[in-house]
């Protein structure tokens, strides 16, 4: 085992927030994964493995971690617990009456020896959210691997972040994205949606120091108190503002950058029947050209999976500022610059 192998194992730093990694780090990694972007085939990962351990289904992710791995030489394996893998358990002191045949504590330990990297996606139970904000599947891992764990999405999704801000700094040509008015809308969805993404981009797009604006129909639709908190305290740090707004005109007056996601009000979860009247009232939140035409020639994005129509016009998903599919081919980058940077070989 090399230096680099050894300190990769024993100072092990896991992915689990953007919060956790300073903005030098982060900016360090949108800077490597442009370069991949140049030069996408490089040895970085010659001969090490990766665990891609899907709870939830994903095409982006899935298919850009393991195309990633390849690229850099490393070895993916997919696993979905419950569906070709064991269904698992995470309760510290849980009896395992259930249905799980294994509990996560053993998952992460044998993981951590066959793999250098485990990568876990496992979004909320939707049913209490008390519960599902401890996030306990990502922190069951992340405490019982031994090598590097990252975060595919929970309650945040900080690769999405990752290939958010890149797509940014490309669109506008500079990585100081400072003083751009950004707009994070929420839009209509039939069904309750996670607040991963929201979250995420509350939290990277306060670390870029921009003047951030969260529109969404009223203060059910607030984000959990610590990702508001957070965002807050980045702005504060950061030299931008983080501010909530329900007026749709002026929320997008003279916008930079327009990102939609939908999301369920957290004071609703498990009681999804009450939410629902309240949501089907929010159809216009819909980003159409009307709205974009208040903004400043803004950009437009999703993380996509989106509905068509529902969440964006045709004329706003296909238009030239569209940033979707940029963004979703910057995941391809970004996860092998952090993949190299969490397995300590990205020199
Ligand atoms: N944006 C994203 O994570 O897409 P998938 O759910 O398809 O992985």
């Amino acid at each position: 085992m090399s230096i680099t192998e050894v300190k990769a194992l024993t100072t092990h730093k896991h992915f689990l927030t953007t919060q956790d990694w300073g903005w030098d780090e982060l900016s360090s990694l949108i800077d490597h994964a442009m370069e991949l972007k140049q030069h996408p085939i490089q040895p970085l990962l010659k001969h090490k493995s990766i665990a891609l351990v899907f709870f939830n289904p994903s095409l982006r992710t899935r298919a850009s971690f393991d195309i990633g791995a390849s690229h850099l030489g490393a070895h993916a394996v997919v696993l979905e617990p419950g569906a070709g893998s064991w269904e698992m358990a995470f309760g510290e002191g849980e009896v395992m009456d259930g249905s799980a045949e294994e509990h996560a504590k053993e998952a992460a330990r044998v993981l951590s020896r066959y793999c250098d990297i485990i990568a876990v996606r496992a979004f909320p139970k939707f049913k209490d959210w008390s519960v599902d904000r401890q996030d306990l599947v990502l922190h069951t891992f992340a405490k019982h691997a031994t090598v590097p764990v990252i975060n595919m999405e929970t309650i945040t999704h900080p690769c999405q972040e990752l290939a958010h801000l890149m797509a940014l700094r490309e669109h506008f040509g500079t990585n100081d994205l400072r003083g751009k008015k950004y707009v994070l809308t929420w839009t209509y969805h039939p069904k309750p949606l996670n607040t991963a993404v929201a979250n995420s981009a509350a939290l990277i797009a306060t670390r870029a120091g921009m003047d951030v604006t969260l529109l969404c129909p009223n203060e059910q639709y607030l984000l959990d108190e610590r990702y508001m908190n957070h965002a807050a305290q980045n702005a504060q740090q950061t030299g931008g503002s983080f501010s909530v707004s329900h007026d749709i005109d002026s929320a997008y007056a003279e916008a930079d950058v327009v990102y939609a996601k939908s999301w369920g009000a957290i004071p609703y979860f498990g009681n999804w029947e009450a939410e629902k009247p309240m949501r089907d009232q929010h159809k216009h939140f819909i980003v159409d050209e009307r709205k974009m035409a208040l903004t400043n020639n803004a950009a437009f994005s999703h993380c996509l999976p989106a509905r068509r129509n529902i969440k964006a016009t045709d004329a706003v998903m296909d238009s030239p500022n569209s940033l979707i599919i940029e963004e979703a081919e910057n995941r391809l980058h970004v996860q092998k610059a952090l993949m190299a940077a969490v397995a300590g070989t990205s020199n």
